[in-house]
């Protein structure tokens, strides 16, 4: 049984001017069909590693995590991007609010969660004031090995830990590929201990590598369960997979550029900014098409119900209609709350619960924006837990490589970050990005 449904009446012109036919779905589906075939042939001639990613093996992972269970209060995870943002959504997902509030004993022995992703000082000064160089473990990830804000963080936390630790490795794990990489050298170097990711798994489809795993077991969450949740993603034939790559294609196609996605739980916080790089950097790509150069993509923005309702949903009803909405709705929340009513002209509240009211919200927005003709669909999960996590990564995953594919767009690179990233190295005085120097000089020209 699927735990994760997908609602997509909203879409249709049964329900709202300029929606799909069921003739156009059809239609799209087919398009979304071809997609998904480059992508399966990708996989099978060894690219697109993510699709296998469910059925690894998770035993030395587990076993590592296990070697340093209860020995550390702190575990600091310095990475950005593909190599952060999977961590924070499993963590936002999983663990309560608070966690790093409570006690070792209360975590389980646990060590408390921090990510060192922006290079931004006064983040990682209140990190480091927060931890014991003695009682820290770090894990350093970066699948290039040269992502520079990684390469920073990595040096003050390192020479924090060194000024108080003698045998700093024993506290030291590199997440990198098998190979390449000034983080590979490094490691070997050093001897910390490492985990791969493959080189065919790319950063932003990494996350159920031991990327996003190895500091999950660490933090004691089920990776089997996840594993098992991404692996159920195609489990209908690819039915949702296709049905909402049709969609999303149909509206993109009809000027749709603003792309939203509005889970309505605050434990899905991080999922939307996962979500957000995910359909970002994969299809906001230029192509040449018959001589023609085209831009190509919609814009991914993240908002969060019932907050956004006090915020975005005035435009998103009224504003221009150039967007398409995913809510997400949570079917059972978790430690739900009853509402008391604390005056009588709150007794409309009574019989009620939090987790209740959060989801006649979202049905609020979600009639509001149809009376509007304003395109959204549902994804229901039954609870948010490491299966549907899992489930909610891969069924991302597919989908936008699906779509880009379908395009004749590349998903799995990022030109644009690579052009930014040299011209910050030729700044830096990196050795061999010289000829980048002409260019900026050029940019910088008054
Ligand atoms: O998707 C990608 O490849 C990028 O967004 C990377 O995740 C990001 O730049 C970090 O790269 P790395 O893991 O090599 O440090």
């Amino acid at each position: 049984m699927k735990r994760i449904r997908v609602d997509y009446n909203y879409v249709m012109d049964k329900y709202i001017a300029g929606g799909l036919s069921e003739e156009q779905l059809e239609e799209y589906k087919e398009k979304a069909k071809l997609g998904l075939s480059r992508l399966l042939r990708m996989y099978d001639n060894g690219d697109a590693g993510f699709i296998g990613l469910p059925s690894q093996s998770t035993a030395p992972l587990k076993k590592f995590a296990k070697e340093i269970n209860g020995k550390f209060n702190d575990l600091i995870v310095v990475g950005i991007g593909g190599s952060s943002l999977g961590v924070e959504t499993v963590c936002n997902a999983m663990l309560p609010f608070g966690y790093n509030a409570r006690s070792f004993a209360e975590r389980g022995c646990f060590p408390r969660v921090w990510v060192a992703d922006n290079v931004d000082p006064s983040k990682i000064n209140s990190i480091l004031s927060e931890c014991q160089p003695e009682d820290t473990f770090v894990c350093i990830i970066t699948k290039s090995g040269s992502t520079v804000e990684t390469a920073a963080n990595f040096g003050v936390i390192y020479e924090w830990l060194t000024t108080k630790v003698k045998n700093p490795k024993k506290q030291i794990c590199a997440i990198t590929d098998p190979e390449k990489g000034s983080l590979r050298a490094m490691a070997n170097d050093k001897g910390f201990v490492s985990f791969d990711v493959q080189p065919n798994v790319g950063g932003r489809f990494s996350v159920l590598s031991p990327v996003g795993l190895v500091p999950a077991a660490i933090l004691g969450l089920d990776i089997d369960k996840l594993l098992q949740g991404a692996m159920s993603a195609n489990k209908d034939g690819y039915e949702q997979i296709l049905t909402l790559s049709a969609i999303y294609m149909y509206f993109m196609d009809k000027g749709k550029n603003i792309n939203v996605m509005m889970p309505y739980s605050s434990r899905l916080i991080s999922f939307a900014d996962w979500f957000c790089q995910l359909w970002g950097e994969s299809l906001g790509k230029s192509k040449t098409k018959n001589g023609q150069h085209i831009s190509f993509g919609t814009t991914p923005v993240r908002a969060t119900g019932t907050i956004d309702q006090h915020s975005q949903v005035q435009l998103y009803k009224e504003g221009p209609n150039d967007k398409v909405f995913t809510f997400i709705e949570v079917l059972n929340h978790d430690k739900d709350k009853k509402i008391v009513s604390p005056y009588e002209a709150y007794d409309y509240l009574n019989g009620h619960t939090l987790g209740k009211l959060c989801n006649i919200e979202l049905m609020g927005t979600e009639a509001a924006l149809k009376t509007a003709d304003r395109p959204s669909v549902k994804i229901s999960l039954d609870i948010v837990d490491e299966y549907t996590i899992g489930a909610l990564f891969m069924l991302w995953q597919y989908i936008v490589p699906v779509i880009g594919l379908a395009y004749d767009i590349d998903p799995f690179d990022q030109p644009g970050v690579e052009e930014g990233k040299d011209y910050a190295y030729s700044m830096l005085g990196r050795k061999g990005y010289d000829s980048t120097k002409d260019i900026l000089t050029e940019i910088y020209k008054k």
